[in-house]
């Protein structure tokens, strides 16, 4: 009996690729090293016959797709942000889709809260100096930036990676925390982290640091544009580890040229892989490619995560009908 066949359009581990071959015929163009930026002629002709697909953040997955490749059954992510796929789209059509969250959870955290210190403590700056050979001696104001410890933390978004950002602020440097979500967290849960819900406007007045930890969807499209950005202290920075998109990157980046805020953290870009052709030039962004969950252990942990759930959706393996992450599970009750 042939093996069903899925495609892998991302580059990804090795024995990831070896788990997926023990149960399907798998198209892997990717590899482990090669990214392709898929156009979506591309994708459609190569997801001929495929019943799975594994994605990231990209490729997009839309109605066009789906209506295109009409033995598509499943599409899992190895990302916890899934705004590349039209969810809606794919239940309508008896897609079951998953995405991968708790698993990068604590290392995202980590990374946007480096982010934040980098920014902070003008860090990436500092190490331009220096390997520039402008170094040329101690000054007591060279690249002085702003304190962490003791200063108000801000929170947009306070889901799992909010969350995490919070503690480590709040226990570990005794910041201030204040967050805005759309929905408040239990009164035991903000207690734990000693963080308090404010007020979308009140967030950016008060927030020393703000960290952007919120999904993108239409409604959170330029949540952060130059209206807000003008409330917040000259003296914060701003920290984008969500997506690009929730941040008007033109309006930021004419708020830092004028030194209306002091310094941002960006890990992800409007237009990514592209950017913003301003923040380039600003010597107080520090800019990274999209990377705050790249840690080994947990880029694995996502990728087995994603096999895990391809597996299982299609009837297959130990969790056999039960995708661990699956966003919309009702569609398995239906076939
Ligand atoms: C990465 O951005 C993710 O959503 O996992």
């Amino acid at each position: 009996m042939s093996r069903p066949r899925i495609l892998v359009a991302m580059p990804v581990f090795d024995e990831v690729l070896a788990r997926l071959g023990e149960v399907f015929e798998v198209d892997a163009p990717c590899g482990s090293d090669d990214y392709i930026e898929w156009t979506h002629e591309a994708l459609v002709a190569r997801l001929q016959g495929c019943v799975g697909v594994a994605v990231a953040s990209s490729p997009r997955i839309d109605a066009a797709l789906l209506a295109a490749c009409p033995d598509l059954r499943v599409v899992a992510s190895m990302a916890v942000g899934y705004n590349n796929i039209d969810l809606a789209a794919c239940t309508a059509r008896g897609v079951l889709v998953s995405n991968a969250p708790d698993v990068l959870t604590e290392t995202t955290a980590d990374f946007g809260f480096a982010l934040m210190m980098a920014a902070a403590r003008r860090i990436t700056e500092a190490e331009h100096l220096l390997r520039a050979g402008r170094w040329t001696h101690w000054a007591y104001n060279l690249l002085s930036g702003a304190d962490v410890h003791g200063s108000t933390l801000g929170v947009l978004g306070m889901g799992r990676i909010g969350q995490a950002i919070a503690r480590r602020g709040a226990l570990g440097f005794g910041m201030k925390v204040v967050y805005h979500n759309r929905s408040r967290l239990d009164a035991s849960i903000e207690q734990q982290l000693g963080a308090r819900w404010v007020g979308k406007d009140e967030l950016m007045r008060e927030a020393d640091h703000l960290v952007i930890v919120v999904p993108y969807s239409a409604a959170s499209h330029h949540l952060v544009g130059a209206a807000e950005l003008a409330l917040m202290k000259p003296g914060a920075t701003l920290t984008n580890i969500a997506r690009g998109g929730v941040v008007d990157d033109a309006a930021l980046a004419l708020a830092l040229r004028e030194r209306r805020l002091f310094a941002a953290g960006l890990d992800v870009f409007e237009g990514e892989p592209g950017l913003n052709p301003d923040l380039l030039t600003l010597p107080n962004v520090v800019l990274t490619p999209h990377i705050a969950s790249a840690s080994v252990p947990t880029r694995r942990a996502m990728a087995e995560l994603a096999a895990t759930n391809l597996i299982a959706a299609l009837g297959l393996g130990p969790d056999a009908g039960r995708p661990p992450t699956a966003l919309n599970p009702e569609v398995l009750a239906l076939r």
